[in-house]
């Protein structure tokens, strides 16, 4: 992704200023192996790395007041937490995908719920390329959590269904994952109903749409004040 949001601001107004990548060369032009050892300051912060980066990403943005988009996925429950603790301090942008596409999928989705939860048994298939090492995406979780807050919380994840014997719960909302090849990434949302289905899904066929997305939202949360914000606030 780092090549990518690279490419998304060549010939713009924007510019990539530095670079934190464990694999940089020591002692690079503009170019830091770990948080800690970054000097300046920046406009903005686009992480997409690893949860091992997370904490000594946030505490830098903390001491420098530099606003921060955060793409990464796979945070721990404590992360997050965090990650809404910073954005009391300063601006901070959260989304598990960038995409415009499936930011329409997460209100399609709810909608859905509310006019089909109850009769519906709801399951997500994600697939991805066999270098990605979370599972379920952060994609797939944030459409669990969009169609759970639309039922009041009424549903329990199942991310596996082999270890047990026994039917369908109408409380279950069951997460698939599959990896392989070189998908970029694919969410489909499967409402299931007695002699009808209805399916909302979303591919992304390059990593340019979650790049772009998040040089937007770079702009956009550069020009805030504290808070913690999503795709949903950029695009009111
Ligand atoms: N929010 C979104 O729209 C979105 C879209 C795509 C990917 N992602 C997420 O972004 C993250 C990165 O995805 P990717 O495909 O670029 O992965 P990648 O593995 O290709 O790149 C991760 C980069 O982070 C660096 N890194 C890892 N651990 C590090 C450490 N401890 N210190 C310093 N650098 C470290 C690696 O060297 C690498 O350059 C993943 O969590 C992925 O799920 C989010």
């Amino acid at each position: 992704m780092g090549a990518a949001v690279k490419a998304a601001v060549e010939g713009s107004d924007a510019f990539i200023a530095a670079e934190v990548d464990a694999r940089v060369a020591e002692g690079e032009k503009n170019a830091y192996q770990s948080f800690s050892k970054v000097e300046g300051k920046y406009d903005c912060i686009i992480d997409f790395s690893h949860p091992s980066v997370t904490d000594s990403m946030l505490d830098y943005a903390l001491k420098t007041k530099t606003p921060v988009v955060l793409c990464t996925t796979g945070l721990s429950n404590e992360q997050l937490e965090r990650v809404k603790a910073v954005g009391k301090e300063i601006p901070v942008f959260f989304s598990a995908n960038m995409s415009l596409g499936v930011n329409l999928i997460v209100a399609l989705c709810k909608k859905a719920t509310e006019l089909l939860g109850d009769d519906f048994d709801i399951e997500i298939i994600e697939k991805h390329h066999n270098q990605k090492v979370d599972a379920p995406s952060g994609t797939a979780i944030m459409l669990a959590d969009a169609i759970n807050e639309a039922a009041d919380g009424k549903y329990e994840y199942v991310y596996e269904r082999q270890s047990v014997r026994k039917k369908r719960e109408k409380k279950e909302l069951g997460i698939h994952s599959i990896r392989g090849g070189n998908i970029v990434g694919e969410h489909e949302v499967i409402f299931a109903g007695h002699d009808e289905c209805v399916s909302i899904k979303h591919s992304a066929t390059s990593k340019e749409v979650f790049a772009v997305g998040a040089v937007n939202a770079a702009r956009f949360v550069s020009a805030q004040g504290a808070g913690l914000y999503s795709m949903a606030d950029m695009l009111k």
